[in-house]
């Protein structure tokens, strides 16, 4: 079966798209990255786009007065380069609603928080200071209002006693690293659709167990 045809967006170490790129290596994987883009010249992630030979892109928002530019040229290089699903990776730039649209149910992202609590920045700190017991992260399409759209799928992390931003944020970043590649995976495999403003699955275990933090 042909392989999903992905371009990942970035704008800082992409650690999410070396996941992608790791799990694209093995042959069984479902999908392939064609292109990277990323809006900052100075992106970490760009290095692992060419040490893998992935096409890369730099299209530095700086360049353009205008965002639908700026956007214009994003949709252009997706297009040249036949991509299927855009996978949001860290990309820090918020995007109009003309171009999200062009993408509807084509686009996701991954932010570090159970959605829809703590959109936004600084998710870590203010799971900490609300004081509750997970955070964690979500695989969501991209709608035009940010940090929104129906979700995919969701990790859920315990926050310990005397947690900090920084170790909330490593513990987190595992299980985005398990959770981007799975869920490329289920769209590639068609597990999955949106219908109603949410995703449903077919064929999926979504399995019974709770979690209970702390331990009982
Ligand atoms: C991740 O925490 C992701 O959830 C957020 O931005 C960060 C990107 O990290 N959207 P990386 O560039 O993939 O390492």
């Amino acid at each position: 079966m042909a392989k999903l045809r992905l371009g990942v967006m970035i704008s800082g170490s992409g650690t999410n798209l070396q996941s992608l790129i790791d799990a694209c290596s093995t042959s069984a994987y479902p999908a392939e990255i064609m292109v990277v883009i990323s809006n900052r010249p100075n992106a970490g992630g760009l290095a692992r786009a060419e040490k893998a030979h992935i096409p890369s892109h730099v299209i530095d928002h700086k360049d353009y007065s205008d965002r639908a530019d700026f956007e214009e040229e994003l949709h252009k290089c997706l297009k040249n380069h036949d991509v299927q699903l855009v996978c949001l990776a860290g990309f820090m730039r918020l995007l109009n609603a003309d171009f999200v649209n062009r993408w509807r149910d084509r686009m996701i992202n991954i932010h570090p928080s159970l959605l829809p609590s703590y959109k936004g920045l600084h998710t870590y700190e203010r799971a900490i200071e609300d004081g509750v017991r997970f955070g964690g992260c979500t695989i969501h399409y991209v709608r035009p209002e940010m940090d929104n759209g129906p979700i995919l799928m969701q990790a859920a992390v315990p926050i310990a006693d005397g947690e900090t931003p920084k170790s909330l944020a490593a513990k987190v970043l595992t299980y985005e690293h398990q959770l981007y590649p799975a869920a490329v995976r289920m769209i590639a495999e068609g597990k999955t659709r949106v219908s109603g403003g949410k995703v449903v699955f077919n064929d999926t275990d979504m399995g019974e167990k709770g979690l209970i933090s702390p331990i009982i």
